[in-house]
């Protein structure tokens, strides 16, 4: 069942996903090689509390911590870890918030000092077929025309693999809501996007194969092929023409520039 949100419910779903954005832009004035991921996950479970949120991710089925931090191979839901992040690692931080009765959930890659080109192709792309993506969601089309267009210029057009296993959602009271919003599909077919509906779209795109395998850890998502995978998502709110983007990647954006310990020449 879809839950459609209310003008009011709106902007309070803006407040939580920009609580998120702003942790995550916290996480990228900190990020560099030396530092640990689980030490990252503190600072971002911290700052979502000090702003009245409670952290998304934490305790949802089990999950035990509030960020799911991927590197390298890690596509997704990577466990906080001891080990110290180093030059050319790739570093996808997912985080959740949950504030005045409602979810914020984004994500963003990093990329640690000298990456390879490939590496920061990969990134690039992965991160404008977000916006693709996002370009389909007005009200009037269906799911899988986003689906669509972030698969077509994913796969089609560069030869990523798009993960299948896991897939974009609903987003509201619930972390995960209906519809189910894939990174592959055909135009034309799927749930039909009215306005008010909140999405969260996440592309997970490999730079090899599209195939994964789950972790020992129960939870974190690898790549078959051992190569790096990219990680970007926004909210938006489906409207007539354009869609509302309720999450931000503008001080995030303006933190990776400023920290010397990023690969800025991706973008
Ligand atoms: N953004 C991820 C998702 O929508 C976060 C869920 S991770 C979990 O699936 F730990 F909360 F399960
Ligand atoms: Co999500």
């Amino acid at each position: 069942m879809i839950h459609y949100k209310t003008k009011a419910e709106i902007e309070l779903m803006r407040e939580s996903s920009l609580l998120v954005s702003k942790t995550l832009s916290e996480v990228a004035k900190l990020i560099k090689p030396g530092i640990t991921t689980l030490h990252l996950n503190d600072v971002a479970e911290q700052f979502i509390r000090d702003n009245g949120g409670t952290p998304s991710f934490k305790g949802y089925q089990d999950y035990p911590f509030a960020a799911c931090i991927s590197v390298n191979d890690a596509v997704v839901h990577g466990f906080p870890t001891k080990n110290e992040l180093k030059d050319g690692d790739i570093v996808s931080v997912d985080l959740g918030a949950y504030k005045n009765g409602f979810h914020g959930d984004s994500a963003y890659t990093f990329a640690l000092g000298t990456i390879p080109e490939e590496s920061q192709q990969l990134l690039r792309v992965t991160k404008e077929s977000l916006y693709k993506g996002i370009e389909k969601a007005i009200a009037g089309n269906r799911v899988g025309d986003i689906a669509f267009a972030i698969q077509d210029y994913t796969e089609k057009q560069h030869g990523y693999g798009v993960v299948r296993e896991l897939v974009g959602h609903g987003l509201g009271r619930h972390l995960h809501e209906d519809p189910q919003v894939p990174n592959y599909g055909k135009r034309g077919t799927g749930a039909k996007l009215k306005e008010g509906m909140v999405i969260a779209i996440e592309p997970m795109i490999n730079l090899g194969t599209k195939d994964v395998y789950h972790d020992e850890d129960g939870w974190t998502i690898r790549t078959h092929d051992r190569k790096p995978s990219a990680h970007y998502e926004h909210n938006v709110c489906i409207q007539k023409n354009k869609a509302d983007i309720l999450s931000s990647f503008a001080e995030i954006e303006a933190a990776e520039k400023a920290n010397p310990n990023l690969c800025s020449t991706y973008y």
